[in-house]
């Protein structure tokens, strides 16, 4: 059945890794106790001391296996040795290139990869590398978007040309709960990779203001808007806040460079300005106008409704799946034993 383990893990169920630190020890090992796998994410700089210390904290709070997210468009390469040399269970990668060698280099050290793709295309060359494993993004995803299609259309397309090769595919965007599980796993899926539901947990590191907007809002928006000079050519889903509704169309070459400071927050032990518009979401250090500042979440977002601990939300999830697998895939009311 689909929704027992991948990679070694008790359950498919991964918590994305949440830029640029939402996703920390915290939630990381409360979801690797629940039987998840939990990605810590590194830093969008060089910083192979951190990360150990980030790893080892995390190792403090669970004796389960975890992983750690790295985006491919920042400084990783000192990053990554760190990893591979913590022999952390799982490296993900996304937004770039992960070659075979480096793919090789990461099984010498026992550690598994698995890619996020967002194309059939980019899915491919993730195959041919050997990568262990393949997240799927579907256009319905939170935070930054590296493809334009539907989850529903390029999960089976996906699932086609890993299955050959006995790579199990995970699948992004929008999943908040066992119907979106079980749907990606009709989809042919082994797995789910879940972001915002992870980020509106008790453990996330993000603002409490941000928690909140992602409980009483409900609509998102594709964007260009935030972000534009430090990650270029990055579109990305944003929680239709009021501010970014009533925000004006913005010019080609306008950016977060020239706009005000507007808060201040810890990222990865950094102090860092906040400017208007830049793409940073808020955590929990952040000070200032908290309100204006980016917050991304993906279209499931309409269907959370509280604030949840994440072992909470894993077992949920496995058990509304195992319900809705039950009833209606395998037959009719199992859980009363009726025909
Ligand atoms: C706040 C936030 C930060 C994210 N940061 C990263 C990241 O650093 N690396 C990454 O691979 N994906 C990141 N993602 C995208 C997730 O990997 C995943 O594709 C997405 O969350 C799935 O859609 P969902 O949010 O609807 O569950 C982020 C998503 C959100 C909401």
């Amino acid at each position: 059945m689909g929704w027992r383990g991948i990679l070694g893990f008790e359950y498919g169920i991964v918590q994305a890794p949440l830029g640029p630190d939402i996703s920390g020890p915290e939630l990381v090992a409360n979801v690797a106790n629940a039987g998840g796998v939990g990605l810590l994410r590194a830093p969008d700089w060089e910083s192979p001391d951190y990360l150990r210390e980030l790893i080892r904290k995390t190792r403090s709070l669970t004796n389960k296996p975890f992983g750690v997210g790295v985006v491919l468009a920042f400084p990783h390469e000192e990053n990554i040795k760190a990893i591979l040399d913590e022999k952390v269970a799982v490296l993900q990668v996304y937004w770039g290139e992960f070659p075979r060698q480096l793919v090789l280099e990461a099984h010498r050290a026992g550690v598994k990869v698995i890619h996020q793709v967002g194309s059939l295309e980019e899915a491919e060359k993730a195959l041919s590398a050997g990568v262990d494993a393949i997240i799927v993004q579907g256009h319905e995803a939170g935070g930054h978007v590296i493809g334009q299609d539907g989850l529903i259309t390029l999960l089976p397309r996906v699932v086609d040309i890993a299955a050959s090769q006995g790579v199990p595919v995970i699948a992004a965007g929008g999943i908040v709960d066992g119907r979106g599980y079980v749907a990606a796993l009709a989809l042919g899926a082994q797995g789910v990779c879940l972001g915002t539901r992870f980020l509106a947990t008790e453990e996330s590191y993000a603002h409490p203001t941000y928690k909140h907007m992602l409980v009483e809002l409900d609509k998102t928006e594709y964007t260009n808007v935030f972000g534009r000079a430090r990650w270029p050519g990055a579109p990305h889903r944003v929680l239709k806040t009021p501010f970014f509704s009533n925000l004006r169309p913005l010019l080609e070459d306008e950016n977060e460079v020239s706009q005000p400071v507007i808060g201040h927050s810890t990222i990865h032990d950094m102090g860092k300005e906040i400017r208007l518009l830049a793409g940073t979401v808020p955590n929990v250090t952040t000070i200032g106008d908290i309100e204006r500042m980016a917050m991304y979440a993906g279209q499931g977002v309409g269907l959370i409704k509280e604030i949840l601990p994440a072992g909470e939300v894993i077992k949920r999830l496995v058990e509304e799946a195992q319900v809705l697998i039950g009833q209606q895939i395998c037959g009719p009311n199992p859980i009363n034993g009726a025909k």
